[in-house]
């Protein structure tokens, strides 16, 4: 069964079936979060936020300019976890205190929701692809490579909307914080969605991918596993290293790239497109991570290790090679015209999808370096009438989330933490006080006396 169009009453009732599964596997005790900001060294445990995923209507897929939507979060936080849950994840500190949410992660129950609900959920989350990239025309190796040239070069050449953010801050190094933990999501499981592709009997083009995926692990050598060294970045700026300390930090746009590489890798009728997507993100990782040694080190001198930046800048230029000859143009020449126009597609996605990362991870950085404006905003907004009452204490689960359109929020009663980066300091409001949160903005508020009261207006259009 598929998701069908908003209009479509078939649809709805799709989508109603489809919300009360993932509702079912939201409001399960493992993701309904806890108090503390970021989460323990406990990889099942994950808050989705299942009263605020509750407003999302998932029979209306979210369209090609409608990917920072509060749904697609929902949707990408969903299907991110059905992912991993598909991966081994074990915690570092042993499994002895957890084996109870370890058999509950994997168990039946949550096992049968995410498979009966899974593939509406991939067509929700990635449906607007469809319509957003057009690869009709001559599908030739030569038409192929050119397009792929062209692709990279001009993301070579192109600045980085998030590093720029990250450059051009007042506080530089909540801002680094920020873009390091989009990263944190791939980081801390890399190479996971890869594995997917490395069974079968597919000839040469299968030992070229397996050379790269044997890089990603270090050959074998756990100390020079990516995920290590990743580790080792964050460990140098006194950030937490374990799986998914930062979860209510990733951002829509990361969190659909980092599921991106799984829905191509677990369907292999997508193979093809994984084929392309894998070539582009290698051959635009090497020049990306030049951009990013730069920023880091101005930002904090030797106070960093960025042996994983500098490993991918070089590996990368050698993985962009490998993956250009010895995987697309290789795939291209054997399988001939049918393919092309598939490897077209992975490339294409892959870039619009990088851009979505790209455009969130700043937009997130500009508005929590700047609070103090959005206050000064707040009070020049209209809104509707009948804003929304929200009650907390100090021990209320925390969670994060976004809205469709703008909201202003307001302290009504008591005290309490805006919370809009993982690692900057939480802005402290008090009663009366107000801030516009603009639409797709992610942010938690945590109560700071024991009777708080927010209210959420909804700005009015235009
Ligand atoms: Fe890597
Ligand atoms: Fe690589």
């Amino acid at each position: 069964m598929t998701v069908q169009s908003p209009e479509s009453p078939a649809g709805k009732e799709v989508g109603s079936t489809l919300g009360k599964r993932l509702l079912a596997f939201a409001g399960d005790p493992l993701f309904r979060g806890d108090a503390q900001v970021l989460h323990g060294p406990n990889p099942y445990r994950r808050a989705l936020a299942p009263d605020s995923l509750a407003e999302s209507d998932f029979g209306r897929p979210p369209g090609p300019r409608e990917w920072p939507s509060h749904r697609s979060l929902a949707a990408h936080r969903l299907l991110g976890t059905f992912y991993e849950s598909e991966t081994v994840l074990l915690p570092e500190q042993g499994v002895d205190g957890l084996y109870e949410d370890f058999t509950h992660f994997y168990g039946r129950r949550l096992k049968e929701l995410r498979e009966s609900s899974v593939s509406e959920l991939e067509r929700f989350a990635f449906g607007c692809l469809d319509d957003a990239v057009d690869v009709s025309g001559a599908a030739t190796p030569d038409v192929l490579d050119t397009y792929f040239q062209h692709m990279v070069d001009e993301a070579a050449a192109g600045p980085s909307p998030a590093l720029t953010a990250v450059a051009n801050a007042r506080d530089r190094e909540s801002a680094a914080g920020l873009y390091l933990v989009q990263l944190a999501l791939d980081g801390l499981t890399e190479a996971s969605a890869m594995s997917r592709n490395l069974g079968g009997a597919y000839g040469p083009e299968q030992s070229a991918l397996f050379k790269i995926f044997i890089d990603e692990f270090g050959y074998g050598v756990y100390d020079s596993k990516h995920t290590t060294i990743f580790a080792k970045m964050l460990r140098s700026r006194a950030m937490a290293t374990h799986v998914h300390a930062y979860w209510n930090f990733y951002l829509t746009g990361p969190l659909a790239t980092n599921n991106y590489y799984y829905y191509v890798s677990r369907d292999h009728a997508r193979f093809f497109r994984y084929a392309g997507a894998v070539t582009y993100a290698e051959a635009i990782f090497a020049p990306a991570f030049v951009k990013m040694i730069k920023v880091f080190r101005n930002i904090f001198g030797d106070d960093v290790d960025l042996h994983y930046c500098d490993e991918h800048a070089h590996i990368d230029e050698h993985h962009g090679r490998i993956t250009r000859e010895q995987v697309l143009l290789a795939l291209a020449e054997r399988h001939g015209p049918r393919v092309v126009p598939e490897l077209l597609r992975g490339i294409a996605e892959t870039r619009l999808i990088g851009g979505w990362f790209e455009d969130d991870t700043a937009a997130q950085i500009r508005w929590s370096d700047d609070l103090a404006r959005y206050r000064d905003l707040a009070g020049r907004t209209s809104t509707e009438p009948a804003p929304r009452r929200i009650t907390l204490t100090p021990a209320s689960p925390f969670g994060t989330r976004t809205h469709d359109g703008d909201v202003v929020l307001e302290i009504e009663r008591g005290e309490a933490d805006l919370v809009t980066t993982p690692t900057g300091p939480p802005e402290r409001m008090a009663r009366g006080d107000a801030v516009l949160i603009p639409a797709g903005r992610l942010y938690g508020v945590r109560a700071a006396a024991s009777e708080t009261a927010c209210l959420l207006h909804t700005a009015s259009p235009g």
